[in-house]
Parts: C-alpha cells; sequence; structure tokens
C-alpha cells in the first residue's frame, strides 16, 4: 500500500506552534512514527505553505499509483475552493484530517469546503488523526 500523507500551510510548524492545540510533536517526529507504526505501507510525506503546490501535488497522485491520502490541508480546509475542485479531479481516494476538534473551536473552523469531496474526515484526535486515517486505508483494503 502506497500513501501520501500531505500537509499544508503552517502544518510543518507542528511542535511548536499552539503545542496546546497541535501537540509538542514535529511533523518529522509524527511522520517517523507514522513509518514505525505502519511497516508496511510506503509513505511518501509532503508539506507545503503553498495552496498551488498542494493542489498540483493532488494533480500528480493518480498518475503516481498512490492507494490514498491523508490531508491536513490546514486552514485551506475553511476556503479553498480551487484544492477542493483538484480533489474532487482525482481518482485517488483522500481522507481528511485535523488534529485539534475543529468543531469547537472559532466559527470558520466549522466550515470545510473539501469535506463533501473526500472520504471521510477525522478530526480531534491530535497527531492520531493521522494514525487512524492510514487505519482506515489498510482496513479497508483487506
Ligand atoms: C488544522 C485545523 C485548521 O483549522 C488549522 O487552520 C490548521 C490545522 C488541524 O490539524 O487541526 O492549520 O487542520
Amino acid at each position: 500500500m502506497k500513501l501520501l500523507v500531505a500537509n499544508g500551510p503552517n502544518l510543518n510548524l507542528t511542535g511548536t506552534r499552539e503545542p496546546q492545540v497541535y501537540g509538542g510533536d514535529t511533523l518529522a517526529i509524527i511522520n517517523s512514527q507514522l513509518k514505525s507504526r505502519f511497516p508496511d505501507v510506503t509513505f511518501e510525506f509532503f508539506q507545503t505553505n503553498g495552496e498551488g503546490d498542494l493542489i498540483d501535488k493532488m494533480q500528480v497522485v493518480d498518475k503516481e499509483r498512490f492507494d490514498g491520502v491523508v490531508l491536513n490541508a490546514g486552514a485551506l480546509t475553511h476556503y479553498s475552493y480551487s484544492l477542493r475542485d483538484a480533489i474532487a479531479s482525482i481518482n485517488t481516494p483522500v481522507v481528511e484530517v485535523h488534529m485539534s476538534q475543529v468543531f469547537a473551536r472559532e466559527e470558520f473552523r466549522k466550515t470545510s469546503v473539501i469535506s463533501e469531496v473526500c472520504k471521510g474526515t477525522i478530526t480531534g484526535f491530535g497527531k492520531f488523526s493521522y494514525f487512524a486515517a492510514v487505519f482506515t486505508f489498510l482496513e479497508k483494503a483487506k
């Protein structure tokens, strides 16, 4: 199984950015923990602060033959129709993840413009939101 774990704007700051919200582990630590926990998965990890870069990456996942995408789009989740259109245009399933419980935060975070074009959404479990998303792909593949 080949999975892309893609992170959008500001998620490169995970570990130091609002640790009370996003936890104290860096993205590099979370990614290496994913590799250890799921040794049979071939992971590619991608992070960008650019909306266009994230869209460019979504556009190649079919061609690059990923079985799935675990996507934390950061704040783009809440307003990026172009990211939504990119996800809608691909065949590879995308699971939306958020570390924080977005429904318990500011109003603007309660809207996701990408949920409708994602397979599902996992929110509020800290770094374990990523683990849970990977688990759904593995279980479905059985
Ligand atoms: C986030 C939630 C978003 O609202 C926020 O903009 C982020 C991170 C999360 O993982 O909880 O950057 O996606």
